[in-house]
């Protein structure tokens, strides 16, 4: 989903963007690009590769000068070659581009422009700006960026210079992330605030329709009619600590031991014993509209979808509400059936999922309130909702998800006990789930002492070519989980299926070469998990099995079992996630895979 940033100040700007982008790699990472206005006017370097490979670039033809932009890209129009990386110039070399988002009518423009005479050099979608720019008029940068985006659909988020305007950079976003940093004699454009919080914690959100014009000495925003815009200055509450890689060799295997306490974080200050309930100011909900709510819509993609099917088991077992969980990019399609007592919740880390934003606004144009679980503060579904909870879980950089999603099964279990006590809930049976709440972190911290039994695991694992993944209720969506952190990081293929759906089609796929991972924790269903162990041992599958310190032995049908210590039912996924995360995590390392930047894959998907 590409990550810009730019910057204008005191300071050589070189140094700024390449830190900056770096840290913005998890965004995209086929390609890589800088333009800086130097001395002797602009100049350019970018190539196909990673911002280490630009870093060399710029080691070997040396660049410098006190404002520029920069990109990382992911592609969406054309290959990830060096013709095609941002930023992109127009036909003179006055202007250059960078860019995050899809143009629409990308092919329109770019055949009204050429008859005009402009010559294109990449098969991107954004070099029409960049041409849209240098043709229209105007006395300043910003009223040309105004004139060009009359003639856009699609979302962007962007940020131009000028050669005859040095030191300004120009920002315009519709749709796609941009924020602004402030500091002392420097200002900064950025994705998002990672890239700048070494620099500043001072940042401006900016709004669909914003453009901000950046010199060295000031900012400011305006609209399409060049009318001031106010915007608010921000704190950032994030420490650069925690984006950084400290003694990890990867920020996944960090994020995944940092769980016990980002599942603290979440908890911090919500737990109200006394009450059997969770304390959640920033939901907006009145404990008349909690009663009132009579069917809740889950909307989420990835990793955060498989949270939101776990939080559909804890709400509607403490809420008894019906809850259902869509992707979000087949719901934001569906037809939208207005049903009275419909509450929206969308799940995302990042707060910036294009589909899940989408899927969001069409609940609510259909008349539903809707809620952000999110982990990004300020983020754009953060900001669009009506109300929510913050998963505070700090920033996730690994681009696999894992201490998001245990943090947000955790924000939905909060949110289900909230509920729950408005809706006949006991107090009794809100305290002991908050117990079960409050008690998750030093379990959490047991799960990850399983980590050398799960190396030895992961050596059988790293030979497969495929794996299943089984669970039942609560636990199916951690299987599913488990599979995809297994196919996303090491390139196996990895299925996740409900336990006893398995002898209605995978079973045909068992044998000693597939490695059988069961979920199996002890529940209700354990002993139907147990039934369909049977069921592939019979045929000569291989098991590993996740299960509760306590149970009986499986060994006649396991070969390697991993015991989470024991805690409710419907919190037990928080633990089963672990070994689980930790798996694809030591596959993926001995399979000699890039663990933080899987190929293909991008941390914040903000296009469509
Ligand atoms: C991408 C990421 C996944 C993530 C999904 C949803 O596909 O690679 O890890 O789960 O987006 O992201 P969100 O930020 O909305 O949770």
């Amino acid at each position: 989903m590409c990550g810009i940033i730019g910057y204008t100040g005191v300071r050589d700007a070189v140094p700024v963007l390449l830190r900056g982008l770096a840290r913005l790699e998890y965004r995209g990472y086929d390609s890589a690009g800088i333009a800086v206005h130097t001395d002797r006017g602009m100049a350019t370097r970018k190539l196909a590769g990673r911002v280490a490979a630009l870093h060399d670039l710029v080691g070997r033809l040396p660049l410098h000068g006190m404002s520029g932009i920069a990109h990382t890209r992911w592609a969406t129009h054309g290959a990830p070659t060096e013709r095609n990386a941002h930023p992109h110039a127009d036909c003179h070399g006055r202007f250059a581009v960078v860019h995050n988002g899809i143009i629409e009518n990308a092919d329109v423009l770019r055949a009204a422009l050429g008859r005009s005479g402009h010559v294109f050099r990449t098969e991107t979608d954004t070099e029409v700006l960049v041409h849209l720019i240098e043709e229209a008029g105007g006395d300043s940068l910003e009223a040309r960026v105004i004139a060009a985006l009359e003639h856009v659909v699609g979302t962007y988020g962007l940020a131009v210079i000028s050669a005859d305007e040095v030191g300004k950079i120009v920002v315009a976003r519709q749709g796609s992330p941009v924020l602004l940093g402030v500091g002392e004699d420097e200002y900064f454009v950025a994705s998002d605030a990672s890239a700048i919080l070494e620099h500043t914690r001072s940042v401006v959100y900016l709004d669909d329709g914003d453009i901000a014009v950046l010199t060295p000495t000031e900012y400011h925003i305006i609209d399409r009619d060049s009318h001031v815009q106010l915007r608010a200055v921000d704190d950032l509450a994030w420490d650069l600590d925690e984006i950084e890689l400290g003694d990890y060799r990867h920020f996944m295997l960090k994020e995944i031991c940092e769980q016990p306490e980002t599942v603290r974080s979440t908890l911090r200050g919500r737990l109200v014993f006394e009450d059997g309930t969770a304390r959640l100011d920033g939901l907006n909900l009145t404990p008349e509209a909690c009663a009132a709510v009579r069917r809740i819509v889950i909307v989420a993609c990835g990793t955060s979808w498989h949270a939101g099917l776990v939080g559909r088991h804890i709400i509607e077992a403490l809420a008894g509400i019906p809850v259902t969980v869509e992707y979000a990019s087949e719901y934001r399609y569906h037809r939208q059936i207005p049903l009275p007592g419909t509450l929206t919740v969308a799940v995302s880390q990042s707060g910036e999922t294009a589909d899940t934003l989408e899927a969001m606004r069409a609940a609510r144009a259909a008349g539903s309130p809707v809620l952000g679980v999110v982990n990004v503060v300020g983020s754009t579904i953060a900001r669009e909702a009506d109300g929510g909870i913050y998963l505070h879980a700090g920033p996730e950089v690994g681009v696999a998800s894992t201490k998001a999603f245990t943090s947000q099964i955790v924000a939905l279990a909060l949110f289900g006990l909230h509920l729950g006590r408005h809706r006949g809930l006991s107090l009794e049976a809100g305290q002991e789930f908050v117990c079960g709440l409050a008690g998750l972190p030093p379990l959490m911290v047991q799960a990850l002492a399983l980590e050398p039994e799960v190396q030895r695991l992961a050596v059988r694992y790293a030979e497969a070519s495929n794996a299943l993944y089984l669970g039942r209720g609560v636990n199916f969506p951690v299987a599913l989980e488990g599979a995809l952190k297994l196919k996303e990081i090491s390139y196996i293929h990895a299925e996740g299926y409900p336990a006893a759906e398995m002898k209605h089609g995978p079973i045909a796929l068992i044998d000693e070469n597939m490695p059988v991972m069961f979920v199996a924790p002890r529940d209700q269903v354990y002993d139907k998990v147990v039934s369909n162990m049977q069921e592939v041992r019979a045929r000569g599958g291989r098991i590993a099995a996740v299960t509760t310190e306590g149970n009986g032995d499986l060994s006649a049908l396991v070969d390697q079992q991993l015991r989470i210590p024991a805690t409710a039912h419907l919190l037990s996924p928080v633990l089963t996630a672990i070994p689980l995360q930790l798996l694809a995590y030591h596959v993926s390392v001995l399979r000699g895979c890039d663990v933080d930047r899987p190929r293909n894959l991008a941390k914040s998907v903000t296009v469509e």
